[in-house]
Formats: structure tokens, C-alpha cells, sequence
């Protein structure tokens, strides 16, 4: 069987990171795509990669490029195409320079990838990831976002640390937008099936849900730029659960078409992700205070969509 070909587009920090793990794991022959200005840029780092691995006795071949015609037959497509955000910026700063490149990408996407499971990163990223959908017509099963399995793991990390407790025994799941308005979801965490109000106190669960929610904002605040080890990590998840088949349960940005009682819209949502792309979508019991987060945090994500499709292009 021909190895599974996985095209990263955009191949800055996050693309050379999503490069790096998929090396590690030899998910694929990984083609790291970036504009022709960067071509060099990604052939450089495509060839480091392929020396690091050939350390470990890898196979898999990476390669760097500025054409399309080499992402063509693509299995997997991860986008981090666009401009990360600089300290000081929300994601949703980041919708009228990032928006020329999505459609830019959705375009070439369609023409030489149209079979491929699409991972979205770019921010804002439901906004970006419902115009990668519209743009390109590809169904809603195969084109996903990458926020939510980030901000449970930061949520999840926050916990462990401050309850002196293993990562390992911890479920919780951010759902919403991936911004200050994300939803964890309270009501459904546990430690090892203890329900998390047991364990915590209310102020200190408090802090950490606002640590969560500004988590992006943390990282970008100390490095000047965006996270991308964690970013990378769990898009990679995500990649290994559509190409391994694995019915894993994650929270992504997936198309809603009435579940949680929202249509033609983006937003983080717990997804069964295996070889048919999104094949659920989960509708969870929320309560009202939840139910009312999530009202907030779809209406951002929407203010955001709806700038997207006023703008011309
Ligand atoms: N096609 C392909 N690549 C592009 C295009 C395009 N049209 N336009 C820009 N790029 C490339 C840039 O040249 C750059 O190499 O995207 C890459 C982005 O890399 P970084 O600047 O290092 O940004 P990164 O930290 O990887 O974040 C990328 O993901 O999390 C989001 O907010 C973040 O939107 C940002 C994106």
C-alpha cells in the first residue's frame, strides 16, 4: 500500500512543527507547502527534517515546495497558512489579513486536493475554517478545525497543576469558538470520575477557566508570537484519528446544521473523528449556564463569519 501523503500548507513555526511529528510518527510522506518567496525557507527545513529522521531510520520523505502540482493527492491537508497574532491582537485582529489567504488556499485546495481530510489552524479559526468549507464546497465531514482539543489541553494542564493531580485522570472538554468566550465544560469533568466541584475550590476553578480562555494570549504575550509546539500536537491527533480510523471523541470546530440549536455555522463541538472524516457530531446535555456561554461564544464566532461574508472576494 502507497504511504499516505500529508500536506502541510504554510510551513512557519506550526507547519515545521506538524512536519516534525509527523516524521516522529511516520504518519506519511509530508509535503510542506509555503508561498514562492518562502520556497527555500521550506525546502531548508524540509531537508533537516528528512536528515532528523534518518537518524531514527525513518522512510518517509519530506518535501518543500511552492507548487501546488506537489500537494496534488493529498490525504490529509493541515492549513496554518497566514499571519499569526502579535502581542496585544485578538485571533479575530487577524480576519482581514488572513482572509486573502484562506480563499487563496480553499482555491488551490479544491483544484489539486479534493479528496483530502482538511485541518484548519489559521486564525480566526472558525471563522477561517467556515470560509475554507464555503470556498471550496468540500463537504462538512472533511474539513475541520483545530481549537478545541488545544484548549482542553491547556484546561486539562491548568488542573492537573494546580490539583497536584496526573494529566492522565483528568477529562474535560472546551467547546464554543476559540476565543476568550470558549465554554469548558464544568459539568462534565472529572478526576478519574470524581466530578471536578469536589476537588476544587470554586475561586481557584474560576481563575484557571480565565487562565484557559487567554491561554493563546499567555503564550503570545512571553514569545512575541503564537503557540506551536501544543497547536501542532493536536492537529496531530486529529490527523492520526482520520488516518488510523480511531473513533476518538475529540472537541473540534465541525459544521453545524442544527445541533446545539445553531446552523451554517463553525464552532467547537465534541466530533467522532475516523477514516469517513467527522462522522458525529455529539449532542451533550448542557446546563443553563453552559448552554448560555455557548450562546455567547457562537454569536463572536458569528459576528466574525459575518465580516467574512460582506467581504468582497
Ligand atoms: N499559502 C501558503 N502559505 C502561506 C500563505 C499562502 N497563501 N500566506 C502565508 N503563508 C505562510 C507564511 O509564509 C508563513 O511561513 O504561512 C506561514 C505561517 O507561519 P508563521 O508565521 O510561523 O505562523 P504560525 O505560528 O505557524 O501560525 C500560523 O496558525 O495558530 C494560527 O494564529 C496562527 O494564523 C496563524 C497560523
Amino acid at each position: 500500500m502507497a504511504r499516505k501523503k500529508i500536506a502541510l500548507i504554510g510551513a512557519g513555526n506550526i507547519g515545521g512543527e506538524l512536519a516534525n511529528l509527523c516524521v516522529a510518527k511516520e504518519l506519511g510522506d509530508v509535503v510542506l507547502f509555503d508561498i514562492p518567496a518562502k520556497e527555500s525557507f521550506a525546502k531548508g527545513k524540509a531537508l533537516d527534517l528528512e536528515q532528523s529522521s534518518a537518524m531514527n531510520g525513518g522512510d518517509v520523505r519530506v518535501t518543500g515546495t511552492s507548487k501546488w502540482e506537489d500537494c496534488a493527492g493529498s490525504d490529509v491537508m493541515i492549513i496554518t497558512a497566514g499571519i499569526p497574532r502579535k502581542p496585544g491582537q485578538s485571533r479575530d485582529d487577524l480576519v482581514g489579513v488572513n482572509l486573502p489567504i484562506i480563499r487563496d488556499v480553499a482555491d488551490n485546495a479544491k483544484k489539486h486536493c479534493p479528496n483530502a481530510f482538511v485541518i484548519v489552524i489559521s486564525n480566526p479559526l472558525d471563522a477561517m475554517v467556515y470560509e475554507l468549507k464555503r470556498r471550496t464546497g468540500f463537504a462538512a465531514e472533511k474539513v475541520v478545525g483545530m481549537a478545541g482539543v488545544l484548549d482542553s489541553a491547556r484546561f486539562t494542564l491548568f488542573l492537573a497543576r494546580e490539583l497536584g493531580a496526573s494529566i492522565k485522570d483528568i477529562r474535560a472538554m472546551v467547546l464554543g469558538g476559540h476565543g476568550d468566550d470558549m465554554v469548558p465544560v464544568l459539568s462534565n469533568c472529572t478526576i478519574s470520575g470524581v466530578p471536578l466541584p469536589q476537588m476544587i475550590a470554586k475561586d481557584k476553578l474560576s481563575a484557571i477557566v480565565d487562565r484557559t480562555r487567554k491561554g493563546g494570549g499567555e503564550i503570545v504575550g512571553l514569545m512575541g508570537t503564537s503557540a506551536y509546539y501544543a497547536p501542532a500536537a493536536a492537529a496531530i491527533a486529529m490527523a492520526e484519528a482520520y488516518l488510523g480510523d480511531q473513533k476518538r471523541l475529540l472537541p473540534c470546530a465541525a459544521y453545524l446544521t442544527g445541533e446545539y440549536g445553531y446552523k451554517d455555522l463553525y464552532m467547537g463541538v465534541p466530533v467522532v473523528i475516523g477514516a469517513g472524516g467527522v462522522e458525529k457530531i455529539l449532542e451533550i446535555p448542557l446546563n443553563d449556564e453552559e448552554k448560555g456561554m455557548l450562546a455567547k461564544s457562537a454569536a463572536s464566532v458569528q459576528s466574525v463569519v459575518d465580516v467574512v461574508k460582506k467581504a468582497a472576494g
